[in-house]
């Protein structure tokens, strides 16, 4: 079973953070143990998990051991913050962009060092190509993909799978597509949703999962909040259809291991 797992697509917007945090939220409650990673220097889910986090002395500048950056600076003893006993969290700053494809083997140095206390470690991506995109489908042994059935998004999904096999190529060959997600579905959707969800599955046919997320306000606050949807309004869960995609996303990762 895959536990490093990046979550993934170049194109902003598309719910990376949020999934992140409904999956990762809901897999601690099922009493694993998981690490949230944030790659993106934006610190949404940081912000989102340990707001407190930010305003640490020495988290903006990256020397502070709770700070994504701090575990590319050298071979070194991170320290995750603390959320909850099964919820760990590195934040992120700005700082975080100007890593390079040097820093990718302290990186990978460091989180050895910690991997073993985690059932899970969730890898937040951000919203572009380059070198942490590249860390993170390095360390990871899965990818999930966040899309939109939308024409930007799935152009996202199109080069993050070029970019999956090259990687799996030459530098990670135990990466594998856990599977594409669709979010930000209309209930019922669009005609060109029906068009666009239509195309990804005749092009994927066997990785894009079978339940959708749909489309519901209450995502956004609960993401504010840092909580998962189901915590924060028990009753809009439902609507959102996570817990199918949760069931099929760890049958996926049982099938495939
Ligand atoms: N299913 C959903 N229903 C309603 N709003 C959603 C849903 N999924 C995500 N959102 C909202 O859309 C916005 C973008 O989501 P999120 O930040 O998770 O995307 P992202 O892919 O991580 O973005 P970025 O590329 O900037 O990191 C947020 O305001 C979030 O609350
Ligand atoms: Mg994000």
């Amino acid at each position: 079973m895959g536990k490093i797992i990046a979550i993934a697509n170049q194109k902003g917007g598309v719910g990376k953070t949020s999934v992140t945090i409904n999956l990762g939220k809901t897999m601690a409650s099922q009493g694993k143990r998981c690490l949230f990673l944030d790659f993106d220097p934006q610190n949404n889910l940081g912000d989102a998990l340990a707001p407190e986090l930010a305003s640490m002395q020495g988290f903006a500048n990256g020397d502070h051991p709770s700070n994504v950056f701090f575990m590319f600076s050298g071979i070194v003893e991170a320290q995750p913050f603390v959320v909850t006993e099964n919820i760990h969290v590195m934040g992120s700053s700005k700082k975080l962009a100007n890593v390079t494809q040097d820093n990718i083997f302290d990186f990978a140095d460091s989180l050895d060092k910690i991997k073993d206390r985690y059932d899970f470690i969730f890898i937040d991506c951000p919203p572009s190509v380059g070198a942490l995109q590249h860390t993170a489908l390095a360390v990871s042994e899965k990818v999930l993909i966040i899309s939109q059935a939308q024409g930007q998004s799935i152009k996202g999904v199109h080069k993050l799978m070029t970019t999956q096999s090259q990687i799996k190529k030459r530098l990670n060959p135990q990466l594998e597509v856990v599977g594409i997600v669709i979010n930000l579905s209309e209930r019922p959707e669009t005609k060109n949703q029906i068009e666009k969800e239509a195309e990804l599955r005749k092009d994927y046919p066997s990785l894009v999962f079978e339940s959708k997320l749909y489309k519901t306000v209450r995502v956004s606050e609960a993401l504010e909040n840092g909580q998962a949807l189901v915590e924060y309004a028990p009753s809009h869960a439902e609507k959102f259809g996570f817990n199918a995609f949760a069931d099929e996303f760890l049958t996926r990762l049982e099938v495939n291991s």
